[in-house]
Formats: C-alpha cells, structure tokens, sequence
C-alpha cells in the first residue's frame, strides 16, 4: 500500500530559471521578466510544472540579485510590477505555478534597513542587523566568509563591526530581533497575496545565530568555520515553526530550504509532519564530494561514482518515510552536470547528460531541472579571471591568488571545473548571434557551442536530450511508483553501474546506469526486469550495459 500522503509539490517537476542569463527581451545584454514570459511556452512543452525564478527584487547586484535591496520591488534591469504580474498570469494561464526566491538571511547594504541601521548606534534599525565591538583591536572572532575574507567588516561610521556570512555587501539580518521577524513575515505574506505559489529560502539555515564564539579551524585555513554558531540551531528551527504558523500555513505552497548540512537536518527541516518546510536541498553530493582541502571547494576533484553513490543513497533511504526531499545536481551555484558528473565531449554528451537525467529523474523526491540542464548545457571553460563576473570568484582570487598562496594557473583550473558562472552563460536558444539570448552585447560570454546545442535544435531532433527530457518528466506525471515508491539500492558495490529500484504496490521499478565511457557488464537483464519504460539507446547488449547507457524497467508483478 502507499504510505505516502499524496502533495501536489511531489508529483511536481521544478524548473529554475536564473533571470539574467535565461533571455533578453530588449537587447541590453541582460535577461529580464519580459523574456522569461516570451518563453513560457518552451517550458510548457517541456512539461515542468513549476518553475522557481532567482531573486528579481530591487538588487546593486553585488551577487546578481541576492542582494536584496528592496523586497517588494522588481529590479528595474528585469522590468517592472506590472511585467511580473503580467509573467505570474501567464505561468497560471499554462498550469505552472511561480516559486520565488526568499533571501532573507541577509540584505543588501544598500536596503533602507542599512543604510538607516549603519548611521549610530540608537537608530531604531540598528538591530536589524549584527554588530559587535572589536575584540583585542580586532574582528569581534574568527568567523570566514563563504566568499572569502573575515565575516565582519568594521565600519567607521560607529567603530563597531556588522556580519555578513557572504560578501561585505550582504549584511546579515537579526531575526533574533522580533521586528525583522514581522518584517520578513509581512513581506512573504504580501508576495502570497500577489498569487505566487512558494518559496525557495536562500540559506535559510543560518538565520538562528546561537553564539559568537570563535569557530574551528580545518588546518592551513585562514579562518574559523561559523557552523556550529549559525547553521542548523534550534534557533532556527523555532523561527521556521514561527515562519509556518505566521505565514506559511495560510496558504498552499511549496517550501523549499536551501538548507544543506546532514540527513538528520534534512530530516528535521522538512519532517512530514509539516511543521517547518516540504524539502530541503542537500549538498553533499555537489559541494560535498570535493570540500577536503584547505582551499575549500577551489581543489582538483572527480566525482568518482563510488562516492557519489554513497552519498546519494544514503539521502534517499535515510530520509524514506520521514522527510520529503529534493533531487538535483545542477543549479545557479554549481557547475554544469554534464561536465561535472559525466562526459562533455562532442562525443559523450547528450549520452552522457541523458544518463545522469535518467538517473535523478527515477529517485525519490522532487526533482530541479535548471536552465539548459535540459539541453545538456556544458561548463564554458574560460580561459582568463577577466572573463568571470562572479563575486565569489573575485574575491577567492584576491584571497588565494594575489596574496601569493595559490598558483594562478591552478586556480584558473579549478575555476573553470566547479566555478558558478559556468552555470550562469546565456541560455543557448537558437543558432542566431549569441545564441538568440540577446541582440545587444551579453553581461557574461556565451558558450560557443551553441551551435550545437540550442533548444530551437533540440526541439525538432526526436533524439535529443530536450526530448529525452520531456519524456522523463512525463514519466513522473503518468507513474505513481517514480513519485511515491520506496527506493532500494541495488549492485551498491558495482564499479560502473549505479543501479537502484523503486517498489510500490507489487510494482517494482528498475533503473539502471552506467557511470563510465566503457562497457560495463551488468547482471541485471531484460527478462527478469520487466518492460522498458525509457532508455538512452536503440539498441541493447544482453548482460552489459553501452558507455553511459540508462535504462529503466517497469514490472508489474503479474
Ligand atoms: C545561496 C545562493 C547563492 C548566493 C548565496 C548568498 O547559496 O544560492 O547564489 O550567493 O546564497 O545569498
Ligand atoms: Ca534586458
């Protein structure tokens, strides 16, 4: 029997558009709202069902938007009020349902809030945000930035020094403040009553700080680790359950916390008993796999099939029965799949990226298709640090590179491996100039394969990773086992299949990949397995599997 309670945002498929790299409706260089609704229906034809929209709110775009500088504005760059309503109209007269992107750990400085809190130390908006006196001369403790650099930064102003957990620019909001509570609270409930469908929380497991004490240090690092004062506390767990009753139940959504950290607070975060969020992406098996040395992500890294299995499965059936989870490996902050996790060459490809779909698309949990995911988008591999626009990269270049640490030509190897901007290259549209993205001059260059990948291509070649795409989502819409069956790992110890099934209901569903670009023998075989449901070949080989070759079974028990 299914012991799932039915939801709607199960059955979903999200799509996640980043706005300023999906398209250009006015040839500035810059995507904007106008050009996400001139494609509504590529996404429609694609079959998502919702699709969740990187921050579009007034921003200086010190991080492209998640830098809010005012919550209830659209960032003029991409419009304005009336293009979003006329966009959130068109994905309800298709079907889909708009999720918006809550960053809310931190604003930009140059929010109202920040400029008034910054001014003296009685300004009724100074505990808004974090501030603390130096301590011995110095930052109040040893805390890092995700984006390199102290996490405080002083400021003359007051002679006191205010928190960002990212770029200096990001000042970390005080949700210990009741005020900023009811402020976030009211804003979220505005953005519902607009008809918007969820939310996508922006690190919301860092809003509960619990204490300012100096964090480890992982040797060779140049500052403490904040996560066990900021991430994952009971704090922040009471601001979700207050979150929840002030807003979130009011209304019928779906909650996503980009969230991380292990299972257990997978678990915790989106329990099934709906007192916090519906899911939580995790990210040990994207950040996790290569976070061993002292440089943090920037390293040489694989994404061996052992360890990557180890992980997955692990999330899967730890969290059965008692959390809802999500299932992803692309997304505006990591690289692109393809070149991560399998094979980019010309010839490996569109194998190699329909593998990779086949094998997230059979799991457990909702599945995130992010912009040219479905094309088989690949990393784009500058070449020189001018070429990158990202603060992150910026600043890990001034902190690693230009003080003499870190070898330039290294860095540059490994930027162009996991850096984010290979997620954030135009979508490639068409085989028009700069890939039909836009008439003018692009923010950020466009990968220069388009001319081989390009959805207007794509959509008419019956064989392409755009059509294998849509035939995935479309499983997960007709089979109730891909959503709702319980999910049993299979050949764990293999060392180039990643196999798995699902069981519901005398239903037992088999998926099969291979992980590598050689034959692989595979003992599982067609006959005891049951009908094929997808596959990334033609043609099969009784008893092994082609290179990356995916196939999925479907038997009935009868
Ligand atoms: C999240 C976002 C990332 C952003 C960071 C700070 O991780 O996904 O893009 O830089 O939060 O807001
Ligand atoms: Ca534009």
């Amino acid at each position: 029997m299914n012991s799932e309670k039915r939801a709607w945002w199960k059955e979903a498929v999200v799509y996640q558009i980043y706005p300023r790299s999906f398209a250009d409706s006015n040839g500035d260089g810059i995507g904007d709202l106008n050009g996400i609704t001139a494609h509504l229906d590529y996404l429609k034809t694609l079959g998502v069902d919702v699709i969740w929209v990187s921050p579009v709110y007034a921003s200086p775009n010190d991080d492209n938007g998640y830098d809010i500088s005012d919550y209830q504005a659209i960032m003029p760059e991409f419009g304005t009020m009336e293009d979003f309503d006329r966009m959130l109209d068109g994905i309800h007269a298709r079907g889909m349902k708009l999720v918006m992107d809550l960053v809310a750990n931190h604003s930009s400085d140059e929010h109202a809030w920040f400029v008034e809190s910054r001014k003296s130390k009685d300004n009724p908006y100074r505990d808004y945000y974090i501030w603390k006196d130096a301590k011995d001369g110095r930052e109040p403790n040893n805390w890092g930035s995700c984006f390199s650099g102290s996490a405080w930064q002083y400021d003359e102003a007051t002679d006191q020094y205010y928190l960002h957990l990212f770029s200096r620019k990001q000042p970390d909001l005080n949700w210990a403040n009741p005020k900023v509570r009811d402020e976030i609270f009211n804003m979220m409930s505005w953005w519902c009553d607009k008809g918007i469908d969820g939310f996508r929380m922006d690190v919301i497991g860092m809003i509960g700080k619990e204490n300012f004490n100096d964090g480890p240090m992982t040797p060779g690092a140049l500052y403490g680790d904040f996560g066990p004062s900021c991430m994952h506390t009971e704090t922040t767990h009471r601001y979700l359950r207050e979150m929840r009753q002030r807003v979130l139940d009011k209304y019928d959504l779906i909650t996503i916390g980009e969230a991380g950290g292990g299972t257990a607070d997978a678990i915790r975060y989106s329990n099934l008993d709906g007192s916090e969020l519906n899911m939580t992406f995790g990210f040990e098996h994207t950040d996790g796999i290569n976070a061993h040395t002292e440089t943090g992500k920037w390293c040489d890294y694989g994404a061996p099939l052992a360890e990557v299995r180890e992980v997955m499965n692990r999330w899967q059936t730890d969290l059965q029965g008692k959390a809802w989870g999500t299932v992803y490996m692309s997304n505006h902050d990591q690289p692109r799949q393809v070149s991560r996790f399998g094979n980019d060459s010309p010839l490996w490809r569109a194998r190699s990226a329909k593998m990779l779909g086949t094998l997230l698309h059979m799991m457990h949990g909702t599945p995130f298709v992010y912009q040219g995911e479905e094309l088989g988008m690949t990393n784009i591999y500058f070449e020189r640090i001018d070429q990158y626009k990202d603060v992150e990269v910026i600043n890990a270049w001034r902190q690693w590179v230009d003080s003499g640490l870190v070898d330039g030509q290294d860095m540059l190897r490994w930027f162009a491996k996991i850096s984010r901007d290979n997620a954030r290259t135009p979508m490639q549209w068409n085989r028009d100039v700069n890939a039909g993205f836009t008439t003018g001059t692009p923010w950020i260059d466009v990968n220069l394969n388009y001319l081989a990948v390009n959805a207007e291509d794509e959509m008419a070649d019956t064989d392409s990773v755009f059509n294998y795409y849509r035939k995935l989502i479309a499983l997960r819409h007709q089979h109730d086992i891909i959503v709702y069956g319980s999910f049993e790992p299979l050949l764990e110890n293999d060392p180039s299949v990643y196999a798995y099934q699902r069981v519901l209901d005398g239903q037992k569903l088999i998926v099969l990949c291979n992980w590598t670009d050689h034959t692989a023998p595979c003992s599982l075989s067609a006959a005891e397995t049951g009908d094929e449901l997808i596959s990334n070949y033609s043609t099969h080989q009784e008893g092994q599997l082609q290179p990356y070759e995916a196939r999925v079974f479907l038997a009935t028990g009868k």
